[in-house]
């Protein structure tokens, strides 16, 4: 009976070695040796000829028993190497669901930009439009027609930047000479152009950003923001620009903080002043933010001059007006009591965030 021994030890050395396979390849291997051609069992079957003819049909039935036993556990050891290859590349390659996505971080309006639009707000509240004007403006609306004379300081090469009109005679592409365009230095030059275009009665704001050739420091920065404002209008009094400039700072800063009106000195308004806050860090005892005054600085105003009414050809014994320049970046510094007006030029999103 050394055949149906045979037979089974080769079942039994598949077995073993079906347990030790790790892998696809070994498991070939194995099913080659004793499937293939010059296999193990395959020989043993091509010696079913030797045995004795009454034993063959019981010998041929084991033999195709243990054939079959064989395949079914090759196969079957097959689809549990691939299961555990896959689950290893599936645990391998598995991207983890629980991290936090990368948020796209929506931004937020620069503070600057959020008081322009507030103080925009209060002055169309009362029907004032918005106009807009040029950032490079020629000497005529910066200057002149605002009644600065000639030899004003801030005409001056220092106080002002010129631009060049790329032209070596002076006459460029604007027609213009060098001297004459400039970065505007204030918005009150689009008083000039709104009244060139249109008469009285004119209610107007004009936010926008203006030059100046200042080293930024805590109180200055060479670019910064103003909303000027006009007002012409038939019996119109110095009674109503306090009214309008007292609302507008009760809006702005609330009713707790109050308010001065200083007079000063401005080319284009005569009687003009300046209007001071209280100062939100002390409560307008004195202290290091208002440099021991207990007031802060926001804004020029004053009764239009006659002369700027001549330049643009509005009758000044009929119209009377006022104007005003509020500083943006200051009413941002009173209202959160920020020390250092350059912290809103870095761009440090840790500081701009907050507001
Ligand atoms: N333009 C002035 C400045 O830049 C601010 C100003 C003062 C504007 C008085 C006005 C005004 O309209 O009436 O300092």
């Amino acid at each position: 009976m050394a055949m149906s021994d045979d037979l089974k030890a080769i079942e039994e050395q598949v077995k073993e070695g079906l347990a030790k396979v790790s892998d696809p390849k070994e498991l070939d291997s194995l099913r080659v040796k004793t499937l293939g051609r010059k296999g193990s069992l395959t020989a043993l079957m091509h010696m079913m000829g030797q045995v004795p003819a009454d034993q063959r049909p019981a010998m041929g039935k084991l033999a195709n028993t243990v054939r079959a036993n064989v395949e079914a556990a090759i196969m079957e050891r097959g689809t549990e190497l691939a299961k555990q290859a896959m689950a290893k590349r599936m645990n391998a390659e598995a991207a983890d669901i629980t991290l936090p996505g990368r948020r796209l971080s929506p931004g937020t309006q620069h503070l600057i930009s959020q008081i322009r639009e507030e103080i925009e707000d209060v002055f169309a509240g009362l029907g004032y439009t918005v106009e807009d004007g040029p950032f490079i403006e020629d000497v005529y609306h910066n200057f002149t027609a605002l009644n600065a004379p000639e030899n004003h300081p801030s005409r001056s090469a220092s106080d002002t930047f010129y631009v060049v009109d790329n032209a070596p005679e002076g006459k460029g592409d604007l027609g213009l000479s060098a001297s004459d365009l400039l970065l505007r230095t204030q918005t009150s030059g689009v008083q000039v152009h709104v009244m060139e275009k249109q008469q009285p009665p004119i209610y107007m704001i004009c936010p926008g950003t203006v030059f100046r050739p200042d080293t930024a420091d805590a109180n200055h920065l060479p670019q910064f923001t103003q909303v000027e404002g006009l007002v012409v209008d038939e019996g119109i009094t110095f009674g109503d620009l306090k009214g309008t400039l007292d609302y507008f700072t009760r809006e702005i800063f609330g009713k707790d903080r109050a308010t001065r009106y200083r007079p000063h000195f401005f080319p284009f308004t005569e009687p003009s002043c300046e209007v001071d806050v209280s100062c939100g860090v002390c409560g307008g005892k004195g202290c290091r933010f208002c440099k021991g005054t207990g007031w802060l600085e926001i804004l020029g105003c004053g009764m239009v001059d006659p002369n700027v009414f001549q330049y643009v050809g509005i009758d000044p014994e009929k119209y009377t007006g006022f104007a005003f320049g509020i500083g943006v970046e200051r009413v941002a510094a009173l209202r959160y009591d920020l020390p250092d007006l350059r912290a809103l030029m870095t761009g440090d999103m840790r500081f701009l965030r907050q507001f």
